[in-house]
């Protein structure tokens, strides 16, 4: 079974081909990416139309690319996978169109993937695999959730964010600092020079007997700060970067090690741009050995949006029979969709 993976939710425009058989974990044959962030940054975050267009000009080359480096003929395509949702509407459109399109010519179904399923789904084509059950942390741009995932397409929400996402938390405050867009890498690097403890930054529901998360106050806080410095120094802006992301690991780390405590699971699955966050991953790491659990992460380079994790979710489905493709020519996209509600 060759699965074609269109991603193109955001600002990242994404194609894999993935092999699976009736079981056993599928494999990864090519992939290709375009990011679209240089594109934004002039803008301080993402035009959506913008963001359209460029996916339009980019996702037959990209095609072309991964089937030629995977020596893969369209007409050995069997399914055609795109995210469906959640993300730019117009964004959506493109892969969405783009993977309809190929399907009816090839006369071959399709899939609609959901992103998040994607990101969760992505560290089983890392060397070391999670196993069902497990608690996934998502984190990235738009969502923070906490999920128990006891197998694919049972997904239970455990707690989310219940404002800004752990993402935006680092790009806001990166911008507040006057890092480029997206925020999360350039801060990171900025604060290996800081000082985590420099300024005391507010955790919110930290302590809350809850799995739920609060972000919005952070960025005020750090406007706040940042104002009665007037003129930061470099190393107080190091500081700053350094105490913003030890607040967000902080409470990250709790409400994961929580989530752990309350199912009495011992896996972790973390997944979402974030997920990249070298200290998010030592401090997980440390904690996790500590009541003897792990903690599974997709490759650094599947991390972020790209085509693989849905060509592989859209695989997953297909060997536990849960792949509902659709009629030769009928598609939609759902910018706004609840993880929870696929199933
Ligand atoms: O999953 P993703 O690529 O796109 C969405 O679906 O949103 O996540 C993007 C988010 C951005 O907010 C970006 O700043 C953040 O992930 N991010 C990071 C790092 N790399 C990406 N945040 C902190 N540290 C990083 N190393
Ligand atoms: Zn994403």
């Amino acid at each position: 079974m060759n699965i074609l993976g269109i991603e193109s939710s955001c600002d990242e425009t994404g194609v894999a081909l993935v092999s699976a058989a009736a079981e056993g974990v599928p494999q990864l044959r090519a992939q290709a990416l375009h990011s679209q962030v240089d594109m934004h940054q002039a803008y301080g975050g993402v035009v959506p139309e913008l963001a359209s267009r460029d996916h339009i000009r980019r996702v037959l080359p990209l095609t072309r690319q991964v089937l030629d480096a995977a020596a893969c003929r369209l007409q050995d395509i069997d399914l055609v996978a795109y995210t469906r949702g959640p993300g730019l509407a117009g964004a959506l459109l493109v892969g969405a169109g783009v993977a309809v399109a190929l399907a009816e010519a090839l006369q071959r179904p399709t899939l609609g993937v959901h992103h998040l399923e994607g990101h969760l789904l992505s560290p089983f084509l890392s060397a070391d695999p999670p196993a069902f059950p497990f608690v996934a942390l998502l984190v990235s741009g738009g969502h923070t959730q906490l999920m128990r995932v006891d197998g694919v397409g049972r997904y239970a929400l455990l707690g989310e964010t219940i404002d800004d996402a752990a993402g935006e938390a680092f790009d806001k405050s990166a911008k507040l600092l006057g890092l480029g867009y997206p925020g999360g890498p350039a801060l990171s690097a900025l604060a290996r020079a800081g000082d985590p403890g420099a300024f005391d930054l507010p955790r919110p529901l930290l302590h809350k007997p809850n799995l739920d998360f609060s972000f919005a106050g952070l960025k005020t806080a750090v406007a706040v700060r940042l104002a009665k410095l007037g003129e930061p120094s470099d190393a107080q802006r190091a500081d700053m970067a350094a105490s913003v992301q030890q607040a967000i690991v902080d409470v990250l780390c709790a409400k994961s090690l929580r989530a752990l405590k309350d199912t009495g699971l011992k896996r972790l699955v973390v997944a979402g741009g974030v997920g990249a966050n070298v200290s998010l991953r030592a401090r997980l790491d440390a904690e996790a050995r500590r009541i003897g659990a792990r903690v599974h992460y997709p490759e650094p380079a599947l991390c972020t949006d790209n085509g693989a994790m849905i060509a592989l979710a859209a695989a997953m489905r297909w060997q536990a029979g849960l792949a509902a493709t659709q009629a030769a020519g009928a598609f939609d996209v759902r910018p706004r969709w609840d993880l929870a509600a696929v199933s």
